[in-house]
């Protein structure tokens, strides 16, 4: 499906975060692709990835008092909720909007990865966070 797909522009070179960004892009695509049948479970591991990554991103801004942090989660928060009210309807039997979300969050992420997780990446590569926190052993 052309519109959702990964694409190397959204290569920030933090790696952790390039890897968690491929796999979310994956996620949208099997969604975009999902049939009636399979929309359930295509959102189920889409909302499961979506919580870890916002999570991961969040422990970032956290540990590294990034300055943005609060509009950045300001945007996680909308798109948590959005994936909440779609999964409802969804299980509701509107399978077709699981497509239409993946679409539009394929969207999202094409502006979101260029702009607030860019200079969040940049941030922490300034830093010298090469590998991200999560990475780094609990300091006793
Ligand atoms: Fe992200
Ligand atoms: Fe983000």
């Amino acid at each position: 499906m052309s519109e959702v797909q990964w694409q190397d522009r959204h290569l920030l070179g933090l790696e952790p975060m390039d890897t968690t960004h491929r796999e979310f892009v994956a996620l949208l695509e099997a969604a975009a692709a999902a049939d009636a049948a399979g929309m359930s479970a295509a959102l189920a591991a889409l909302a499961e990835h979506t919580e870890e990554h916002f999570e991961m991103e969040r422990r970032w801004m956290e540990d590294t008092g990034f300055p943005p942090q609060h509009c950045h989660k300001g945007e996680h928060e909308n798109v948590l909720m959005i994936v909440r009210e779609v999964r409802a309807r969804v299980a509701g039997g509107e399978s077709e909007l699981g497509r239409q979300l993946a679409i539009a969050l394929a969207e999202w992420f094409d502006g979101h990865a260029a702009t607030m997780d860019a200079m969040l990446a940049a941030w922490m590569l300034e830093r010298g966070h090469e590998k991200a926190c999560a990475a780094e052993p609990a300091q006793a």
